[in-house]
């Protein structure tokens, strides 16, 4: 066997690499669940289909959300909150799949956060083009568990700055596969994605999904 230094295959699963303090990013860590990972998306999605949640302020944003768990992430124009119904449904949230859980408990703890337990897993899908805008994640009632973020389908450029808007973000690309943990002092970091570049995924064709699990209550 060679050590495959020079080809396409995904790296190795590499140690955290730390992008400010409570933050880290984990190559590939999410590679050898990526099937089961996927295949729980489509049914979770069969049940709470991906829509397009207006904001507070009347935009339609973008990215398409979907979510499982107790509690979802929902916006319209009332604001922004976490419901444990489907407001399209009025049905509750598909549970949580185990992968999803024991995938954010791995990553969390292995960026330094021990007994990572999400009740809300918000599913978020970009096609070429779809945004989202430097934000914080700041409508949880649990501002001391990190946040696990996993990217899967098309690359996609992570914008993550500081605890002030006006902090200039770094920028990094997101590969199938990777995840990003923040928490403590970086938990209410703004982030953002910049608009998706154009693609073909293997396995996902036109889109990145990206799951982001969170303690809300
Ligand atoms: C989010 O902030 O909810 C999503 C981040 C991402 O898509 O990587
Ligand atoms: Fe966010």
């Amino acid at each position: 066997m060679t050590l495959g230094l020079f080809d396409d295959a995904p790296a190795p699963y590499a140690a955290p690499e730390a992008i400010a303090p409570g933050a880290a990013l984990l190559r590939g860590f999410a590679l050898e669940v990526d099937e089961a990972l996927l295949q729980a998306v489509e049914a979770v999605t069969a049940a709470a289909p991906l829509r397009h949640l207006v904001t507070p302020g009347g935009y339609t944003m973008s990215v398409a959300m979907s979510n499982c768990g107790e509690l979802g992430w929902v916006s319209d124009r009332s604001g922004y909150r976490y419901d444990p119904r489907d407001p399209l449904s009025g049905k509750p949230w598909p549970p949580m799949p185990t992968c999803f859980s024991e995938l954010a408990l791995k990553a969390a703890a292995q960026a330094g956060f021990g007994n990572f337990r999400p009740d809300a897993c918000l599913i978020n899908r970009y096609e070429p083009g779809a945004r989202l805008s430097l934000h914080q994640d700041k409508d949880e009632g649990q501002l001391d568990a990190p946040i696990v973020s996993v990217s899967l389908g098309l690359p996609a450029v992570f914008l993550f700055g500081g605890l002030k808007r006006s902090d200039k973000p770094a920028r990094y690309r997101l590969l199938h596969g990777d995840v990003a943990v923040w928490g403590g002092p970086s938990r209410l970091a703004y982030h953002g994605v910049a608009p998706l570049t154009e693609g073909e995924h293997a396995r996902l064709g036109r889109q990145r999904i990206n799951l982001t699990f969170r303690r809300a209550r």
